[in-house]
């Protein structure tokens, strides 16, 4: 089956709102009326607006970075589901290794999240990945699988509602990768799970993306890999020209 590759600009806590426009405006540029990949943008929760005015009809996604489990209600500080579709968002990053490291996320509060957020009409991209220590010590197939297995509900699993990311911990922000075939033999995993709990249909349509240093430079290497469907960038998304060479590394992969 083929799965359109889908490339996520995660732009964590950076980015004005000139920044922004200029950034939004960048892409959409490069982005043209190209087809066979699909792109998006995660602005900070003060830019999505912003975003979506410069975005426009353009083919040019956006999502958000996290998204509370409740629905409304008494939760200073916090953004629900139904605020970031109103605010023109499509997807939501849910359970990124900073928030279950900076905020004690769970497994099971990535899960309420998701919940929510797939109730609302969002499409959640959830995050898994092992860290340093984890992989030294053998165990990034078993932290992988329990992430995967509790970190998405039961109920309502969807193969255009779910997108899973692979993201190592140690490989974020560091310039260092793993191999392509270690990255491709957990994304082959992943699938695994997603078929014996959800059945052929989802697993055979869910994206999954990598994550971590993914540049213009590796990205044709990890693409190319059957099973791995996209990528969610970080630093290499704050650039138009690093962003848009992903893409172009999607279409050919
Ligand atoms: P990076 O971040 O591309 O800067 O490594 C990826 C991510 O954290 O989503």
């Amino acid at each position: 089956m083929t799965r359109t590759p889908l490339i996520v600009g995660n732009w964590k806590m950076n980015n004005l709102l000139t920044d922004t426009e200029s950034l939004c405006a960048g892409i959409v540029d490069g982005l043209g009326s190209r087809n066979g990949v699909e792109a998006a943008v995660c602005p900070p929760f003060t830019a999505l607006t912003t975003a979506r005015s410069a975005i426009g009809e353009s083919a040019l996604g956006l999502g958000a970075q996290d998204c509370h489990a409740a629905e409304k209600g008494a939760h200073t500080g916090d953004v629900s589901a139904a605020m970031l579709l109103d605010a023109g968002c499509r997807y939501v990053i849910l359970g990124h290794s900073e928030r279950r490291a900076d905020h004690g996320e769970t497994d099971e509060d990535v899960a309420a999240k998701v919940s929510t957020a797939w109730s609302t009409g969002l499409t959640s991209i959830v995050c898994v990945g092992e860290t340093e220590a984890e992989r030294n010590n053998g165990s990034t197939t078993a932290v992988v699988e329990r992430q995967v297995t509790h970190s998405i509900p039961t109920g309502g699993a969807a193969a255009d509602k779910l997108v899973v990311a692979y993201e190592p911990v140690w490989a974020i922000g560091t310039g260092r990768t793993p191999s392509v075939e270690d990255a491709a033999a957990v994304h082959r995993h992943v699938r695994q799970i997603l078929r014996a709990r959800f059945g052929d249909a989802v697993a055979d349509g869910v994206r999954i993306l990598y994550g971590g240093s993914m540049k213009p430079d590796n990205a044709a290497a990890f693409l190319a890999d059957p099973d791995i469907d996209g990528g969610l960038i970080g630093g290499a998304s704050l650039k138009a020209a690093d962003f848009l060479g992903i893409v172009e590394a999607a279409r050919g992969g």
